[in-house]
């Protein structure tokens, strides 16, 4: 059977991680999950959001299925998630935004896979105060980083039988640092004949995609733009409680959605857990689960066309009367 660790989070983490392993074992796929608690819940008792015991057991896993962790504001804790990227290398932010049956957002036919370096960028942290009214934040990129991202957009494209990838930068201002990554990706491009290429700067890239984002495929972005980008894709799709995400490195992958950890509508049975059931359904892709995949993702579907939603989607469905109504989908 295989081993997965699962960090159920918290907040509503552990109300949507139940709902999406009650559907994955009503699916009939027997998975020996290893329950991990992090965040705000454990920090009384370990002393920290992120026990070694956490990034142990991911290590020998490899896979990861994550629910949202609580950042404390001000405490001195540095983000679960992001050490999470930096300890296993997870340099690759995945988020696919597809439109989902009957959720209505302003554009039909939106299929985009937001591909994000997740590694430097003005993300790693680089900063300084010159003086009292001045500070500085450095933006690294690297070859090795960028060729690795672009590498890493044109497989997944092969992969999922996308026929576009294309790259984001503002290099016509930055010319070095933007320029390394846009030349990266030339570089990388010339070895996926079969694969469209598109090249478009940041500023044009977020207009069109309010105005027409059905003309993008795959899109592969530094760090910071990355960021950005991803949540105005997840706002076409439906926002935050279909938003689904992963974090993928060369030895393991986590797998989270990419919403929060939902303070306000903790432990009211009103949670959404279908970006976490996405992001499940994604790592049962990963890992080679193709049958089951489907059959939870026609399930989930079904779901939402039959038009029952949680309150997040206008709907009045609780947590679990959504789980049951896959459940009996499936
Ligand atoms: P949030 O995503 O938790 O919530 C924003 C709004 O969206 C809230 O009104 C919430 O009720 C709603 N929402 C989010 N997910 C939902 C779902 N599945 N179903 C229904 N409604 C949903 O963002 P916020 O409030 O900024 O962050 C709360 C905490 O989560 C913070 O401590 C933050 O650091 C942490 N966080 C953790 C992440 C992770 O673990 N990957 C990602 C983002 C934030």
């Amino acid at each position: 059977m295989r081993r997965i660790t699962l960090i159920n989070g918290d907040g509503i983490g552990p109300e949507i991680s139940d709902a999406v392993v009650k559907i994955i074992e009503a699916s009939g796929l027997k998975i020996d999950w290893d329950i991990q608690t992090a965040g705000a819940d454990v920090i009384e008792k370990e002393g920290t959001p992120l026990p070694e015991r956490v990034l142990n057991s991911i290590k020998e896993n490899k896979i990861a299925l994550k629910a949202p962790v609580t950042t404390p504001i001000g405490k001195g804790f540095r983000s679960v998630n992001v050490q999470l990227r930096k300890a296993l290398d997870l340099y690759a932010n995945l988020r696919p935004c597809k439109n989902l049956p009957n959720v209505k957002t302003k554009f039909d036919s939106v299929d985009i896979v937001v591909v994000r370096e997740n590694t430097e960028d003005l993300y790693a942290g680089i900063e300084r105060q010159v003086d009292n009214d001045t500070a500085e934040s450095i933006k690294v990129i690297t070859r090795k980083a960028s060729e690795r991202i672009c590498k890493f957009a044109f497989d997944y494209a092969i992969k999922n039988s996308r026929k576009e990838v294309c790259v984001v930068t503002k290099a016509n201002i930055m010319k070095l640092s933007d320029g390394l990554f846009l030349e990266s990706y030339r570089k990388i491009a010339e070895n996926y004949p079969e694969i469209k290429k598109r090249e478009i700067l940041v500023d044009n890239l977020c207009m069109q995609l309010v105005q027409n984002p059905s003309q993008f495929d795959v899109l592969v972005l530094p760090n910071l733009y990355g960021d950005i980008v991803s949540d105005l894709c997840a706002g076409l799709i439906g926002g935050l409680g279909v938003a689904q995400g992963a974090n993928i490195g060369l030895d393991y992958a986590v797998f989270e959605p990419v919403h929060g950890s939902a303070p306000d509508i903790k432990g009211q049975n009103k949670a959404n857990p279908t970006a976490l059931l996405l992001s499940a359904i994604e790592m049962l892709k990963y890992i080679g689960e193709f049958s089951y995949a489907d059959r939870i993702e026609k399930a989930l579907f079904k779901t939402l066309a039959n038009g029952i939603f949680t309150a997040d989607l206008g709907g009045t469905a609780s947590t679990k009367d959504f789980t049951d109504a896959i459940v009996q989908n499936l």
